[in-house]
């Protein structure tokens, strides 16, 4: 017996800034400024994520990068990192992600990567709590995910181990 499956995930999508709710304008304003710390010499890529956690606090994190090329660190893993360091316990509620290059002016909402995604997934398996996923680029629609796993299908969790 052979099944065709398929996947369906459901996400918020707002067309225009003055769409969006304004706890979300404000997170993603967050990440902007997170951006301003980011240190891209190499792909001229800047990412800024931001954490807005349980107790209202919010927590940067930017992508730095590295000559030694695949030992940079993403945006969404430096705020993650820092999160949790300065407040272990602490829930984290939402991410909102958000990105430019000066090249090629970025007009949707960026991707977070493969390794990005499986670390929010393990924030969220952490707290027991799901982390909204809020994504912009410089201008453009932003999307918003209920939780990062509506972006990771058929993840892995310490079930498997
Ligand atoms: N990058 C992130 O910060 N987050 C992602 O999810 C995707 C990629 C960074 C890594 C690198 O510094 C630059 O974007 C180009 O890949």
């Amino acid at each position: 017996m052979k099944k065709e499956l398929k996947y369906v995930a459901t996400y918020t999508c707002y067309e225009t800034w003055n769409d969006v709710p304004d706890h979300y304008k404000n997170l993603m304003k967050e990440a902007r400024e997170a951006l301003k710390g980011s240190y891209a010499p190499y792909s001229n890529f800047n990412v800024g994520a931001a954490l807005f956690l349980n107790n209202g606090k919010i927590i940067h994190g930017s992508n730095q990068e590295n000559a030694s090329y695949p030992i940079g660190f993403c945006a969404e893993r430096t705020a993650l990192s820092a999160a949790a360091s300065i407040a272990p316990h602490e829930k984290i509620k939402s991410i909102a992600i958000t990105c430019s290059c000066a090249h090629n002016p970025v007009s949707e909402p960026g991707a977070p990567c493969g390794i990005c995604r499986q670390t929010i997934f393990e924030a969220e398996c952490k707290h027991k709590q799901d982390i909204e996923v809020i994504l912009m680029g410089e201008t453009g629609e932003m999307y918003v995910f209920k939780s990062i796993k509506d972006l990771l299908p058929l993840h892995f969790d310490a079930g498997f181990l």
